[in-house]
């Protein structure tokens, strides 16, 4: 599902940016590159974005195997991407889509530098989980061109993305937001711009409650793990669930929450803080609830 016929690009976005190279920088970016679009990723060191392209190269490689996708294919994907260091690079960019950490303070000032550097047409995006869209998009001159457009992960294999637009976003960006989603080969929900948007705000309490269960010795870890997959028909357990998203990504998720709600049950239990402040982030540092030798 290509945005490409014949040559011919049909939408007005042709060309997207992602900042971040993080876990869901890296799959953003398959995604839209796999979809026909132009994808240029920003990282903050060489070293990062040779990474990033290294990972793409190697899911490129597993999907050959597999045989799903063909040589060409894979080598015209592959020529859509390019990696740069510095934010002036995204310039020609129709939609930018930020996918750094977590916190508002530096996902503020990333947005004050994309305002800058974007033309004035161009949307500005973000991937958070549970931040504020309007409070990224206020910090720019342009507040009815940013809205919330969050992918899941893993990205390339997850059908859903939330679009959120803020208060000030205009109808006319958040069509341009479907029209991408949409083109991307994903299902789009909206959602207004509240902590945990749906997904999150229905996930985090199970998740966190799953750690109080295995923190109190309720049940192994494997044991929660084993229930929630055959008992609830869940894909993953929570515990191996909470590893792929990263705890410190969790814990972020978990602190928005209880700011917005003040609801117990978003309060993080402490078991998730003290292993992230021991750096088990889960399958990102190689530890979290289970181990990934690398
Ligand atoms: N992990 C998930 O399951 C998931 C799912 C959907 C959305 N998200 C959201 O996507 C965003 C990124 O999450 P992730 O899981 O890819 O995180 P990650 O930890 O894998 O990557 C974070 C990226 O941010 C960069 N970064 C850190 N500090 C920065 C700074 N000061 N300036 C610029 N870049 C900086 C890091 O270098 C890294 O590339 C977050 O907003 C998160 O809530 C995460």
């Amino acid at each position: 599902m290509g945005v490409h016929d014949g040559g011919v690009c049909q939408m007005a976005i042709k060309r997207i940016g992602v900042v971040g190279s993080g876990i869901m920088g890296a799959g953003v970016a398959e995604v839209a590159a796999a979809a026909g679009f132009e994808v240029v990723l920003r990282s903050r060191s060489q070293e990062s974005a040779d990474a990033m392209l290294a990972g793409l190269d190697a899911s490129l490689a597993r999907q050959l195997k597999k045989e799903r996708i063909t040589d060409d294919a894979a080598a015209e994907l592959r020529a859509r991407v390019s990696a740069v260091t510095t934010l002036d690079e995204l310039a020609a960019c129709d939609l930018v889509l930020e996918s750094v950490v977590e916190d508002l303070a530096t996902k503020q000032e990333l947005f004050r530098e994309l305002d800058r550097v974007c033309t004035p047409s161009a949307i500005l995006a973000t991937n958070t989980s549970t931040l504020p869209v309007v409070e990224m998009a206020m910090v720019t001159e342009r507040p009815d061109r940013v809205c919330g457009i969050h992918f899941f992960n893993p990205a390339p294999a997850m059908s859903l993305v939330e679009l959120v637009p803020a208060i000030t976003t205009s109808n006319e960006v958040l069509a341009e937001a479907r029209a991408f989603v949409e083109a991307c080969g994903k299902t789009a929900v909206t959602v207004k711009d509240q902590a945990g948007f749906i997904v999150n705000a229905l996930l985090f309490p199970y998740l966190n409650n799953a750690v109080r269960l295995y923190d109190a010795g309720v049940a192994s870890r494997d044991d929660i793990d084993a229930a929630m997959k055959g008992g609830g028909n869940f894909p993953m357990g929570p515990l191996e669930l909470l590893d792929l998203v990263g705890l410190d990504t969790s814990v972020a998720i978990l602190d928005a929450l209880f700011a917005e709600f003040h609801d117990p049950n978003f309060a993080p239990t402490p078991l998730l803080r003290r292993m992230v402040a021991a750096q088990h982030l889960g399958r990102k540092t190689g530890v979290g609830f289970y181990d990934y030798p690398r």
